[in-house]
């Protein structure tokens, strides 16, 4: 980028003060319900390694801390799991609230609690609708905790996220996050189309930038652009912006432990698979469990 050129981290619309919704002008949010499909477009790596691991540690009560649109919510709900599911953008909720509504007919849906709430201020934001209540696992998935920035040089505000997530579980309850592989993405300035998550039936093209402060990688701008054309009258080429963090392993993996205070297991997979038997992984899944 030339000196003269102006770097927008957010897209056109986007308040830059307020709550830090980047889905804020409903745009990504429509195009990202898209690019997500529904909750039979999940993999079924995803589903078989999520439903896997929460079963086998007899996990009932889930917090969905970025639901999003309710899509992996609703597939958790399909098998049976409770599910409450936060997230701090109304124009995302507002997609988790209309698939509530198309299920209402549906019995395994009426206890399905949906709710606005900050990661930063998480166990009060909880306990102001389900006071007391501890959860025998903690969803992050999509690469969203990347989504908060580092505003103060020092990850201070990321950290003290971490320890609400982690304050929101029961002891030997599980957290599951995730982040894209950053370290790869800034070594080759490129990012997978494909996710690991959703089988997107639309072509998808991503521009990868990498903003360096100082020598440091400080954010990540993924220019996605959706092109749904085929869908005749409901089509739109889809182009947002979303900006992130660039969680490095290692660093993310200390950082994860000190919120745990290097108390907990944990366990890191690449793709879903164990972490040796993929080459170039597109994403990490850490998988931490509180001491009881
Ligand atoms: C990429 S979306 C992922 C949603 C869903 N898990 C999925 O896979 O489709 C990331 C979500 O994180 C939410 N988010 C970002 N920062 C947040 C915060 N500080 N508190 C709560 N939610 C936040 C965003 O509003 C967004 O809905």
């Amino acid at each position: 980028m030339s000196a003269d050129k102006v770097f927008h981290s957010r897209s056109a619309g986007i308040p830059s003060e307020g709550v830090k919704d980047q889905y804020a002008d409903g745009k990504a949010a429509r195009a990202w319900n898209k690019f997500i499909g529904d909750s039979n477009e999940r993999t079924q790596n995803y589903k078989d390694f999520l439903i896997g691991l929460l079963r086998k540690n007899g996990c009932e009560r889930i917090l969905d801390i970025a639901c999003g649109t309710g899509i992996d919510s609703m597939m958790l709900v399909d098998e049976g799991f409770k599910l409450v599911s936060v997230d701090a953008s109304d124009k995302m909720l507002k997609h988790a609230l209309k698939a509530r509504w198309d299920k209402r007919k549906d019995h395994k849906y009426d206890e399905w609690i949906i709710e606005e709430a900050n990661w930063e201020t998480l166990p009060r934001d909880i306990n102001s609708f389900l006071p007391g209540t501890l959860f025998d696992a903690v969803i992050c998935l999509g690469n969203s905790f990347a989504h908060l920035l580092d505003e103060h040089g020092d990850q201070r505000v990321q950290k003290m996220c971490l320890r609400n997530f982690a304050q929101c579980l029961k002891p030997g309850g599980i957290l599951f996050i995730d982040h894209r592989n950053y370290d790869a993405m800034i070594d080759s300035g490129a990012t997978p189309g494909h996710s690991i998550y959703y089988n997107c039936k639309y072509p998808v093209d991503i521009k990868t930038s990498v903003l360096v402060v100082g020598g440091t990688p400080e954010l990540v701008a993924l220019d996605y652009c959706i092109d749904t054309t085929t869908d005749g009258e409901d089509s739109e080429r889809s182009e947002f912006r979303l900006c992130y963090y660039p969680h490095k392993l290692k660093s993310f993996t200390e950082m994860l432990d000190e919120a745990f205070d290097n108390n907990a297991s944990h366990e890191i997979y690449a793709d879903f698979k164990p972490l040796d038997q993929v080459r170039v992984p597109a994403f990490y899944i850490h998988v931490m469990k509180k001491h009881t």
